[in-house]
């Protein structure tokens, strides 16, 4: 079989790209026709929240050759910054030559909670509760039988005093879906059992998108020779990201921005996919504070003996590939199909290999030539459209920006008039 070649995909037109895809099977016909349509229809949107006027367009791209568990996949990222699908792209490269990512799920479960107050005796309330554990996991599952079908359900049950309150937890195998529904429906049905057990009342009864079930570690190595081909330049630079790496579990002003990078990659597959990036990032961020103090999601060591830097992300990731919005949106749906329609557990792990990829773009830039040399070349691109170039100016007047000391609109618009 020979070897599917990227070489100069970014270069081709859209058109071009998606003739690349198709040519290669990589995408049906069908899904190039939606591709080159609209989207998503007004009337579906119309349907899937209120007052609606119009659809917001956005970049669908797609960050080629990612080798994941020894298979090659093609990761479409929704966004709108320029630079991170080049940097998702580069990281990718350079980590397949070294041997590409390896992805552990280390469970699937949601969690929802019910948090109990006026609870008199919390001991004896907690111990009611333990009682009548396996009839209350039953019950869990009576208010959602369709999931028992599909080989999930309820899967724990376990509570905490937290303040005045006795909070239960419960965990519950979603299989493809996201769930909140599903729990949220668990949840609200054991209330009238837990006030009575607990002789207590329920102040809420949802699902907590702190998804510790659900965590999913992604891990790489970039061969030294990648970073420079300058042995000595090479560990200099290792040796800097392992600091960086370190500069965000220390700074939490650090780390904040260690992680939005990391999120240039996640929230990007996980919009094209059509999954819930503000309960990821809720459950993510939350994660990064897991020990009191706010640490940036990955770590790169340097390793002398393999002459390798390393890294490992670990994120939760409750990510679905059934439900919500993702049978509405035509777009997702090529999505999922350029993925080859993974299982929600196989695409969690891409998705954290793409936050880690990410990840290694941005610390090997900001330690070495600093950011904005590569951001700022594809920056150039937004200001010149920006202002107001048409699409046979922009290549010339990005070419006049790059030379320029101070690149911002003001000066796109000058050297626009110029032209
Ligand atoms: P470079 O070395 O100049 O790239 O890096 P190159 O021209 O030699 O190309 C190398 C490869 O990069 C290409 O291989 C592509 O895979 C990819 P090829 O296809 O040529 O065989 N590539 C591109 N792909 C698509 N379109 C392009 C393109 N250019 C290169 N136009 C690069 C350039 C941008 C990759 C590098 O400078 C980089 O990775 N920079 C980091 C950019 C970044 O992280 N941007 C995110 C926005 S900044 C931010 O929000 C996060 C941050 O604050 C996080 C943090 O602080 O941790 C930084």
């Amino acid at each position: 079989m020979t070897k599917l070649s990227w070489t100069g995909f970014s270069k081709k037109t859209p058109h071009e790209r998606l003739e690349h895809l198709t040519s290669n099977a990589l995408l049906s016909h069908e899904d190039k026709e939606i591709l080159n349509s609209k989207g998503l229809e007004l009337a579906t949107a119309n349907q899937m929240a209120e007052n609606v006027l119009s659809t917001l367009s956005l970049p669908f791209a797609l960050a080629p050759d990612f080798q994941v568990n020894g298979k090659d996949y093609q990761l479409p990222m929704v966004t709108e910054e320029p630079s991170v699908v080049a940097a998702a792209s580069y990281a990718a490269k350079l980590i397949k030559r070294s041997g590409g990512f390896k992805t552990e799920i280390h469970n699937r479960l949601m969690i929802g909670q019910v948090a109990l107050f006026d609870v008199a005796d919390k001991a004896t309330a907690s111990q009611a509760i333990l009682n009548q554990k396996a009839d209350l996991l039953d019950l869990a599952n009576q208010a959602h039988p369709s999931i028992l079908k599909r080989g999930g359900g309820s899967r724990d049950l376990w509570f905490e005093e937290k303040s005045d309150f006795l909070i239960v937890y419960l965990s519950v195998d979603t299989q493809e879906a996201m769930g909140a529904n599903m729990v949220n429906t668990m949840m609200e049905t054991l209330v009238p059992n837990l006030e009575e057990l607990s002789g207590g009342q329920s102040l809420m009864a949802i699902l907590s998108n702190y998804a510790t079930e659900s965590l999913v570690t992604a891990t790489a190595a970039v061969d030294l020779r990648y970073l420079s081909r300058n042995k000595e330049e090479a560990q200099l630079f290792a040796k800097k990201m392992e600091m960086a790496s370190q500069l965000a579990q220390v700074d939490p002003y650090r780390a904040a921005t260690h992680n939005k990078g990391i999120f240039n990659g996640v929230d990007a597959l996980v919009l094209a996919t059509g999954n819930d990036w503000r309960a990821i990032e809720a459950g993510a961020h939350a994660y990064a504070s897991r020990d009191d103090q706010y640490r940036g999601l990955s770590t790169w060591t340097y390793d002398k003996e393999s002459q390798q830097i390393k890294g490992e992300i670990t994120l939760p990731l409750p990510i679905a590939t059934k439900g919500g919005s993702i049978g509405l949106n035509p777009t997702v749906q090529v999505a999922h199909d350029l993925l080859g329609n993974p299982s929600a557990k196989e695409l969690a792990g891409l998705i954290a290999a793409l936050g880690l990829a990410q990840n290694f773009a941005a610390l090997k830039a900001l330690t070495s030539t600093g950011i904005q040399a590569g951001h700022m070349k594809l920056q150039a691109k937004s200001l010149a459209l920006l202002a107001g170039a048409k699409e046979d100016q922009v290549a010339s007047l990005v070419s006049q920006l790059l030379k320029e000391k101070h690149m911002n609109l003001e000066t796109a618009e000058k050297l626009l008039k110029k032209l």
